[in-house]
Formats: structure tokens, sequence, C-alpha cells
């Protein structure tokens, strides 16, 4: 379970050990991490290993590889959560972030999943969730970046899907829409308060939706029916029209 210091992924961590799921939580933030493995221990008597790292580093992201390919017990579940976004002209920011969120959002999704599936093909059994976001199916004018980023998980979500099918072995993509937590700030975003309501979810019912969707063996799940509204008639604009959208939404909630 990586990125679980915050937001979304401490809301998987929850609802996973609330239901007796043991846990390997994995984020930068040693400290954050040793106070939810402590909350979830002391609330649902959880199995929780802390596992600091940075997945956007090679070597520190080296010993969450080796853990998914050879620690015991085995994981039966990748939840690759982590993520970060920039926000601003893509001219203007610097590049050696953009870079680090692809290392993060691409690069460490790829590589976790390539550590953890041999051994869940061998068993017979396991599931990979990658947590994409909306932002897959739209250009994001100012967020270039992540959008990106989030279309290759999604992308090569599917594929592996198609790949692992009828060997017991299911991976699945979520989208979310947009859900208040340390992801806005992170990316330097002060935007969202111009936002309605109307489009925020909750990070629990994010959780659930997903977690049903990848129990349920689905390539893709979009959580709520907003969402799944908007990636319908997305996927029929035509791809002019819907870049002049965005491009006008980005202007408003800059
Ligand atoms: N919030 C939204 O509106 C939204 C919408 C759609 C999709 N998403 C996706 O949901 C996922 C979770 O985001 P969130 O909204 O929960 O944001 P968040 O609260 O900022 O959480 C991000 C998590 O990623 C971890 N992380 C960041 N950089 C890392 C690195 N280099 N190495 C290891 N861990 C790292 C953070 O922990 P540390 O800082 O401790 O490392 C934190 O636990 C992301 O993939 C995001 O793209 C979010």
């Amino acid at each position: 379970m990586t990125g679980a210091s915050s937001g979304i992924g401490r809301s998987f961590a929850e609802r996973l050990a609330a239901e007796g799921t043991s846990l390997v939580l994995v984020a930068r933030r040693r400290d954050r991490l040793e106070e939810l493995a402590a909350d979830l221990r002391r609330r649902h008597d959880a199995e929780v290993e802390v596992l600091p790292a940075d997945l956007a580093a090679p070597v520190s992201r080296r010993s969450v590889e080796v853990r998914l390919a050879t620690g015991t017990p085995p994981v039966d579940l990748l939840v690759n959560n982590a993520g970060v976004g920039t926000h601003g002209d893509f001219a203007r920011l610097p590049v050696d972030r953009e870079d680090q969120q692809v290392q993060l959002n691409v690069v460490a999704v790829q590589r976790l999943c390539s550590a953890v599936l041999p051994g869940m093909l061998d068993r017979r059994r396991g599931h990979v969730l990658n947590v994409s976001s909306i932002a897959a199916l739209l250009p994001v004018p100012r967020s270039a970046t992540y959008a990106a980023t989030k279309a290759f998980v999604c992308s090569f979500t599917d594929s592996l899907h198609e790949e692992l099918r009828g060997s017991g072995v299911v991976a699945t993509s979520s989208l979310p829409g947009f859900v208040r937590t340390g992801f806005q700030e992170a990316a330097d975003w002060s935007g969202q308060d111009r936002l309605p309501k109307l489009v925020w979810l909750r990070a629990e019912d994010v959780v659930a939706d997903s977690l049903d969707g990848a129990w349920a063996g689905r390539a893709r799940v979009v959580p709520d029916l907003r969402y799944r509204a908007t990636a319908a008639v997305t996927s029929v604009v035509p791809p002019s029209i819907r870049r002049w959208m965005l491009g006008r939404t980005a202007s408003i909630v800059d």
C-alpha cells in the first residue's frame, strides 16, 4: 500500500485494516506511517509493517521492490496509490520536479508491478490496484505532465488486465475525481476553492468503490455516479471540443 501517510492512501489503509488485511505501509514520512500503524494495530488488531521509502528515487525504491518480490508474507494486494501533481504552465515548471513526478506516478507503478506479479502468478492469485485519475481521460492544461502520467497508468493497467486474464491475478485501475487531501497543496494549486461543492468526493467512498471494483475483477473503476456520467459524456465528445472546454475550465479554476 503506497502513499499511506495521507489522503486516499490513509483511507485505503483504514478500510483494509478494518477488514482484517495485514498491511505494508509505504511513503516517505516515517513518523506518519508509524503513527498510523500504531493506531491500526490498537483499533483493529491489524498486522502492520512500516516501510519508509522515496518511490521517486531508484535506490530507495529498490527496498520496496525487494519486499514485493521476495519478502514474507507474500503480498496478495498491491495498491499503487502514491502520486503527486504539479500545477502551472509546463514551460515555466522546473523540469526536475516534472521528472520526479514521472518517476513516482509512472516508473514506480511499473517497477512495483514488475516486482510483485511473478510471485502472484506462481501462486495463481493476487490483485494490483493502480490509482489513476479522471484526469487520465482528458487533456489538462496547466497539469500536462500529471494528466499524461495518469493516462499511462490507465493504459498500462488495461493491458496488464488482459495479459493476466485467466491467471488468477487481476489488475485494476481507479480513476477518482476531486478529493480534498494533501494533493492540492503539494501541487501548489490554490484554485480548488473556486470549484463547486458537487465535484468533491470523500476519500472513504473512493476507496470503497475502488476495492469493490478490484474484488469484482474489473479493469477500470470510476468512483461515483457523477464521474461515471462525466466519463461517458467525455468519451463521445470530439477531442478538439474536449481540449477547448478544458482550456476554458483551466483558466477559471487557476
Ligand atoms: N486528491 C485528488 O483530488 C485526486 C484525484 C484523482 C487521483 N488522485 C490520486 O490519488 C493518489 C493519492 O493522492 P492523495 O489525493 O491522497 O494525495 P496526498 O494526500 O498528497 O497523498 C499522497 C501520498 O503519496 C505519498 N508520496 C508522495 N511522494 C512520494 C514519494 N516520492 N515516495 C513515496 N511516497 C510518496 C505521500 O506520502 P509522503 O509525503 O509521506 O511520501 C502521500 O502518502 C495519487 O496517485 C493521486 O494522483 C488524487
